[in-house]
């Protein structure tokens, strides 16, 4: 299979974007808001309805790149609910449950006032295992046990697969989309009430000052400043809090789809969800495989997702392989609200359950800025200290940070390694004395880089199979020429001198 260095999605194979002008020239607002994937969009919305004057800017397109990457599933539960249970009790389990409920709510409810074309509707999940032996069965148990304290309705009902299941419950009632025709549509429909450009980088901001910078030089003033940039640009104390995770998908055509609905498989870190294709034709969309950013393990985890698939449908042309990020919070709840400055509000560590959290979000920035604190703002703030809730996430991330930030300065002899670097390859290199981000691209040129994340300086590490630049620490992302691609950094490797 060919390696593209970027790989879309199923949702931006088929899609169409609507392309929005980027900033040009100063602006003010009461409200400018980073990032118009879902959440950012989704606290536009909110913050227009309540008469806010709302800039909303995206350095790509509208679709933001994360949720456009995702399956576009939403459910009330989050993904491990007996973690949840165990750190924080059956209250807490319930109240997010409640959260995540009520945004799924505040969804619909924007696809039927606007009539978004995107493919919601309403199916179950299911949750199942395919072991049957005795310590599969018991964390089968613990988690339909955490499921049901957190107030969800279980049913027995298999459904819709393939194979057999060894154990499983369904709940009603979740949802599926399109998530990148959901937020086309959306920003088409808010247009009019929001100020939306897209291709407009914000590279600093001054929070005190009220001001923030483009990458092109323009100012924008604003009382309010919100970062719905999946992880927030610049350096912000979360980071350190949260462990950076790639998960990867694949969608083909297939001869029998799996039913409506989604399909969680927890012992194979399995998830599968069907659908009709813009072409008429059934698909299968699978999920799986991860491994922290930074990591990339040597057999290719898209090829992985295909296998898998080819074992038990029938696929009918050629798959599409794509992958996302995740940042997953220490103590497994999303950070939300302001830190630093009180005119600052971030929204990150969504894990595997962003879409869901994107609605939480949106409506706990927007009261927020209106001067209301929920009590999901209290429970999800981004200053709260839960030590032992984060403890083994804390520790791990910080491990990591420091293996990939001393480990990797250590010195190694390539020295004329460069020479025989194959076209499509890159990896870390000695030349001339100097650590060196090699990379040769198809025409045969070497591009010589700073393996120095902008960020904090961590080292970046080649992923071969999405020909990108990775920085374990906490997940920037850069092309294999360095441009960035991903944040936390605001900026690309830079180009070391021949
Ligand atoms: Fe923080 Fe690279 S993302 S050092």
């Amino acid at each position: 299979m060919s390696q593209p260095s970027l790989r879309g999605s199923l949702w931006r194979h088929y899609g169409q974007t609507r392309p929005f002008p980027p900033l040009a020239g100063p602006a003010r607002a009461d409200v400018l808001i980073v990032g118009a994937g879902i959440t950012g969009l989704l606290t536009a919305a909110r913050l227009a309805d309540a008469g806010l004057d709302v800039l909303l800017v995206d350095a790509g397109p509208v679709g933001g790149r994360n949720t456009a990457q995702s399956t576009g599933n939403l459910y009330a539960p989050v993904s491990r609910m007996a973690d949840l249970v165990s750190r924080w009790g059956s209250g807490v389990a319930r109240r997010v449950v409640q959260w995540r409920g009520q945004s799924l709510l505040s969804i619909e409810a924007l696809v039927h006032r606007y009539d978004l074309e995107c493919g919601f509707s309403r199916v179950p999940m299911q949750y199942g295992i395919q072991q049957r032996d005795a310590e599969a069965t018991l964390r089968f148990d613990r988690e339909l046990q955490a499921y049901q304290r957190a107030g969800l309705r279980c049913a027995h009902h298999p459904f819709g697969l393939p194979f057999a299941l060894g154990h499983s419950f369904t709940i009603p009632d979740q949802a599926q989309l399109d998530p990148l025709a959901f937020c086309q549509g959306l920003a088409s429909r808010l247009a009019g009430r929001v100020r939306i450009h897209a291709g407009t980088r914000v590279a600093t901001i001054d929070a005190g000052a009220g001001v923030a910078r483009t990458g092109t030089g323009d100012t924008i003033r604003a009382a309010h400043f919100v970062l719905a940039t999946h992880s927030p640009s610049g350096f912000n104390l979360v980071q350190a809090e949260m462990e950076v995770h790639r998960e990867y998908a694949m969608a083909a055509p297939v001869a029998v789809a799996p039913a409506p609905g989604i399909h969680w498989i927890a012992d194979r870190h399995r998830s599968l969800r069907g659908g009709t294709g813009a072409d008429g034709r059934s698909w299968l969309v699978l999920v799986g495989e991860t491994h922290r950013a930074g990591e990339t393990p040597v057999a290719d985890p898209g090829l992985r997702l295909v296998e898998d698939a080819r074992r038990h449908f029938q696929l009918q042309g050629e798959p599409i392989i794509w992958s996302a990020q995740q940042f997953r919070a220490a103590d497994r709840l999303p950070y939300i609200g302001n830190s630093a400055h009180d005119n600052v509000w971030v929204a990150t560590g969504f894990g595997p359950d962003g879409l869901g959290w994107a609605g939480v979000a949106a409506s706990v920035i927007e009261q927020g800025i209106q001067g209301v604190h929920q009590e999901a703002a209290r429970q999800l703030s981004p200053m709260r200290f839960t030590p032992l809730r984060s403890a083994g996430g804390w520790l791990r991330t910080n491990a990591t940070v420091m293996k990939h930030f001393i480990g990797d300065r250590l010195p190694r002899s390539s020295e004329g390694a460069a020479e025989s670097l194959p076209a499509g390859e890159g990896a870390l290199l000695d030349i001339g004395g100097k650590r060196t981000a090699a990379y040769r691209d198809d025409a045969g040129d070497l591009h010589e880089l700073s393996p120095l994340c902008p960020h904090l300086k961590c080292l970046v590490q080649w992923n071969g199979h999405e020909r990108t630049w990775d920085c374990p620490c906490h997940g920037s992302r850069f092309s294999a020429t360095g441009q960035l691609l991903e944040g936390p950094a605001s900026e690309g490797l830079s180009p070391l001198a021949p």
